[in-house]
C-alpha cells in the first residue's frame, strides 16, 4: 500500500563526539539514515521525506553519489534550519509539501534497525482502523529517556508524557514507551500538527503530543506494540552504534547461514546489505563484504579477507586477499595475499596468486600471475604465464601506459615491461629481461648482460679470508 515515509534526521547527536552528523555515522558499509530509508523502502513506501539539518550537505552528498534502485521512490529532503523538536521537523514537512496525502509513517534516522514488516504492519493498523494516528510502542528493560505511553483502563493509549514531563510515579509505573515510530493519516496531520504546542520541560514541540490530542478530538488512535526491542535500538553513541552493527552483523549472518552459506565464525564476518552469497560458500574469519559485492557459489573466501564493489564467480578461492572494484570469473584463485582493484577482470580458471598487485588489468582464460608480481593498464591474452617478480612498468611519473600480451605468452621472471609495449602471441622472454619494444608472436626476445665464470675464483677467494683470521 502506498504510503509517505518521514525520515527524522536533523538532530545534532552530540553524544557521538564529531564532525559528522549522527545520522551518517555507519552501520556495517552504510550510514544509519541509510537504513532506516531501505526500511521505508522495502515497506513499500512511494514518497520519502528525509528531515535534515545538522550536516545536511553531507546527507545530501551521500544519497546524491547512490543510483535509487528501479522501480523506488526517490528521496525528497527538507531542510529544517531550526531543530524545535519532532513536531516542528513535521510542520516543517507539511509546509515543504503543501500537506500530507494518504498514511504518513514518521521513522527515525538514528534507529537503523527497525523491519519493513513493523512498518507495514503499523500502516496497515492505521487503514484498517482508519486511525488518525498508531504508534509503534516496546517495553525495553531500561524506560530511561523514552516518552512514556498513558493507557485507560481499557488499554486504550490515552497519551504520551516524555520522560523529563513525567512525575516520578509515572516513570515507576508506566512501562510502554514510545519508540519514535508512527503512522498518521496525512490529511488529519495537515490539519492539526499546528496544534502541538511548546510548553513542556524541554521547550520543544513533541511529535508524539498528537496522541493526547487526537484522544482530546475524539479521534481513533491505537498503539502497535514491537515484541522485538532490539528493532527499536537507537543510536546516540557509539557504544550504541556498535551494538547496533552487531545485531544488524547477526541479522544478516543468519540470514545468509540459513540460505546455503557456511561461516566458521560467524561473529568474523561482516557483510553490508547489498551483497549476495551463493549456495556452499564458506566464509571464512575476518572477511568482510561491502558494497554492490556478489560471491558465487562453492566458494572459499577468507580469511582476512576484503572485498568491495567485487564480483565473484563460482568455485572460487580467495584467501587473505583484497578485491576492490574487480570482478574474477568461475574457478579463479587468489592470494595468499593478492590486490585486485581498478576494474581488474580474471576470466575462468585465472590465477592471482601470492603478493600480486592487479590494477585496472584483464587476464585471460587461464592465465596465471602466481608470485611477486604487479601488473597494472595490462591486457593478457589466454594461457599466459607471468614469472615472479615480474613488473609491467605503466607510469613514468606522468603518464599510465598500456601493456599487451597476447595468448601463450611466457614471460620469465624479473622482467620488467616498460610501457607502452606489446608482447606478441606465443612469444617467450627470458628471465630479468628490461623489455622496451615490442616482441614479435612466436619470438624469443632476452635482455641481459653476457654470463661470466671464473673457474676457481671463489675457492681462492674463502682461502684468502681463512688466512686473515
Ligand atoms: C523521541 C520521542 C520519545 C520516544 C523516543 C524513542 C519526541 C519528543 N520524543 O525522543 O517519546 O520515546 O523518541 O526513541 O519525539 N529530530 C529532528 N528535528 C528536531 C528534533 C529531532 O529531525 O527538531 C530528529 C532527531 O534527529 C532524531 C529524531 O528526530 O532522529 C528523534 O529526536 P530525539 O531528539 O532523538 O528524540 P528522543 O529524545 O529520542
Ligand atoms: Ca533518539
Amino acid at each position: 500500500m502506498p504510503f509517505t515515509a518521514i525520515v527524522l534526521a536533523a538532530g545534532e547527536g552530540t553524544r557521538m563526539k564529531s564532525r559528522h552528523p549522527k545520522v551518517m555515522h555507519k552501520v556495517l558499509d552504510k550510514p544509519l539514515v541509510w537504513w532506516a530509508v531501505r526500511a521505508a523502502r522495502k515497506a513499500g513506501a512511494s514518497r520519502i521525506i528525509v528531515v535534515i539539518g545538522n550536516g545536511a550537505q553531507e546527507v545530501r552528498d551521500f544519497f546524491a553519489s547512490k543510483p535509487v534502485p528501479e522501480g523506488e521512490a526517490p528521496i525528497e529532503f527538507v531542510e529544517q534550519t531550526e531543530r524545535l523538536g519532532t513536531g516542528h521537523a513535521v510542520r516543517v514537512v507539511r509546509d515543504a509539501i503543501g500537506g500530507f496525502e494518504g498514511p504518513v509513517c514518521v521513522l527515525s534516522g538514528d534507529s537503523p534497525l527497525l523491519k519493513p514488516e513493523t512498518i507495514k504492519a503499523l500502516v496497515d493498523e492505521t487503514k484498517a482502523k482508519h486511525n488518525a494516528c498508531t504508534v509503534l510502542t516496546m517495553t525495553p528493560s531500561d524506560c530511561t529517556g523514552y516518552g512514556r505511553v498513558q493507557l485507560d483502563e481499557a488499554g486504550q493509549v490515552q497519551a504520551i508524557i516524555e520522560h523529563k514531563d513525567c512525575t516520578p510515579e509515572q516513570r515507576e509505573t508506566l512501562t510502554e514507551c514510545n519508540s519514535g515510530v508512527y503512522c498518521f493519516c496525512g490529511r488529519r496531520l495537515s490539519e492539526n500538527i499546528d496544534k502541538v504546542g511548546n510548553d513542556n520541560a524541554q521547550g520543544e514541540y513533541y511529535l508524539p503530543d498528537m496522541i493526547g490530542i487526537y484522544v482530546g478530538m475524539g479521534e481513533p488512535v491505537s498503539s502497535v506494540h514491537c515484541d522485538d526491542y532490539t528493532e527499536l535500538v537507537g543510536v546516540n553513541n557509539r557504544i550504541q552504534l556498535a551494538e547496533a552493527t552487531k545485531i544488524m552483523q547477526r541479522r544478516i549472518n543468519e540470514e545468509l547461514m540459513l540460505s546455503g552459506v557456511s561461516m566458521l565464525d560467524p561473529d568474523q564476518v561482516w557483510v553490508g546489505a547489498d551483497v549476495t552469497v551463493g549456495q556452499d560458500t564458506v566464509l571464512m574469519p575476518q572477511t568482510i563484504l561491502f558494497g554492490h559485492t556478489t560471491v558465487g557459489c562453492d566458494c572459499t573466501i577468507g580469511p582476512n579477507s576484503r572485498l568491495t564493489d567485487a564480483q565473484v564467480g563460482n568455485g572460487c578461492t580467495v584467501d587473505e586477499s583484497i578485491i576492490v572494484d574487480s570482478a574474477i570469473d568461475d574457478d579463479v584463485n587468489c592470494g595468499p595475499r593478492a590486490y585486485l582493484r581498478g576494474h581488474t577482470h580474471l576470466l575462468k580458471g585465472a590465477k592471482a596468486g601470492t603478493h600480486v598487485e592487479l590494477k585496472n588489468s584483464t587476464v585471460g582464460e587461464g592465465s596465471k600471475v602466481p608470485h611477486l608480481s604487479y601488473i597494472g593498464d595490462c591486457t593478457m591474452g589466454k594461457g599466459v604465464n607471468i614469472g615472479g617478480g615480474s613488473i609491467t612498468c605503466n607510469y613514468d611519473g606522468k603518464h599510465k601506459s598500456h601493456t599487451e600480451i597476447g595468448d601463450h605468452v611466457f614471460i620469465g621472471s624479473d622482467t620488467m615491461m616498460v610501457a607502452p609495449v606489446t608482447i606478441g602471441e606465443n612469444a617467450l622472454v627470458g628471465a630479468s629481461s628490461c623489455i622496451t619494444h615490442d616482441v614479435p608472436a612466436g619470438a624469443l626476445s632476452l635482455e641481459r648482460s653476457q654470463q661470466t665464470i671464473k673457474e676457481d675464483w671463489a675457492n681462492r677467494y674463502w682461502e684468502r679470508l681463512k688466512k686473515e683470521d
